[in-house]
């Protein structure tokens, strides 16, 4: 049996979709009934008759930060995908950031070696790759530098890999995807489904960068295949294609027909913004939407490359601009 952790996010309902519709014996563990409804709307962008999937999966309700729940998860287990994860870039969360990334996939890692579990899959992400000056392109052996600015989500998710490395050193089997920016349909308020809301808000600016994007059937597909595959204690960046912010974005706002960005976010107005956004949460307790960390990061130029992967398993990702336009059209059909 199948265990899937993060199942009401993103990835973990792709993955659950795609297991499911393979036949696999699935157990998914979720931490709020409220949740499931994530599942079901991602599940019914690929079919109206989506319930027979959805009860082939048994539920069980646990948290990887809770270990007499995790426990029971366990039983029986022969795989296991760690896709659950805390995604946030507010300072002021940090603390839980570590607890959930670092503590949570220990947790996990921990409980695949009581269980002889097969092998581990672990989604972790780009941010735990280093990115030195002058390099042409990031590949798998770029080395993560602890001196550089990283995001607190970046440092979590690094922390959280060398828990994956450390399991494979006490004789787990492990392989770590490390996808770009996820596009994928059903969850629009939050996470990489919210780009697609704050585009169809509208939005004035776009900035310098550039940006590394996979379609989420890409990452579960190859998640499966790897987990499938001979191949162990390896990891493997995910990225279809590298793009200018600008392009991005004004790719979004074309297929969901409405007005693009023009205007290019100056380094000068990224610095005025993140101060404006920090004083706005301490006068105001707004949510950080922008942190000095992460205005740096759009204005980089950095270009990942997929050679491994296609070398390793012979995959073909889907074209980016194809992922937007179909994406954008589940959008426009579940949204409007
Ligand atoms: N989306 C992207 O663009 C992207 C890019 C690169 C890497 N990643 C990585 O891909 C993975 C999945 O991301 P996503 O976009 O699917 O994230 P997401 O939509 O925010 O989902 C996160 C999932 O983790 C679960 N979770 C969080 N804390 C938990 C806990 N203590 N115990 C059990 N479950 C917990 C959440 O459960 P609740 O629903 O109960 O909160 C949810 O199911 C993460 O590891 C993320 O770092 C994502």
């Amino acid at each position: 049996m199948i265990l899937v952790t993060g199942g009401t996010g993103l990835v973990g309902s792709h993955l659950l979709y795609k297991l499911a519709s393979e036949g696999e014996k699935v157990r998914a563990i979720y931490r709020n009934e409220r949740k499931l409804s994530n599942i079901k709307n991602v599940f019914s962008c690929y079919t109206a008759d989506y319930m027979p999937l959805y009860d082939s999966i048994e539920w069980l309700q646990a948290d990887i930060l809770d270990i007499p729940s995790l426990t029971r998860a366990f039983n029986n287990i022969a795989y296991v995908y760690h896709c659950a994860a805390f995604v946030s870039f507010e300072p002021d969360k940090y603390h839980l950031l570590r607890k959930t990334n670092i503590e949570g996939t220990a947790n996990m890692v921990n409980l695949c070696i009581a269980h002889h579990v097969k092998k581990l899959c672990y989604v972790s992400s780009i941010a735990t790759l280093g990115n030195p000056e002058n390099l042409k392109e990031i590949t798998e052996e770029t080395e993560w530098n602890a001196e550089a600015n990283n995001t607190i989500y970046a440092i979590t998710k690094y922390g959280a890999e060398i828990e994956v490395w450390r399991g494979s050193q006490e004789g787990l089997s492990v392989v770590i995807v490390n996808p770009g920016v996820i596009l994928g349909a059903g969850i629009w308020r939050y996470g990489s489904g919210n780009l697609f809301t704050k585009a169809y808000k509208g939005l004035k600016y776009y900035t310098a960068g550039s940006i590394g994007l996979v379609d989420v059937e890409d990452v579960v597909g190859i998640m499966i295949a790897l987990i499938k595959s001979n191949i162990t204690n390896e990891r493997f960046i995910l990225v279809a294609e590298n793009w200018h912010y600008k392009d991005f974005l004004q790719n979004l706002a074309k297929a969901l027909n409405v007005k693009p960005p023009e205007k290019l976010a100056s380094v000068g107005l990224l610095q005025i913004g993140w101060r404006l956004d920090w004083l706005n949460h301490k006068l105001f307790g707004k949510r950080r939407q922008l942190t000095k960390n992460l205005a740096t990061s759009l204005t980089q130029e950095k270009r990942y490359s997929h050679t491994k992967i296609k070398e390793c398993i012979d995959y073909n990702f889907k074209p980016v601009s194809k992922s937007i336009t179909e994406i954008g059209a589940l959008f426009l059909k579940q949204v409007q």
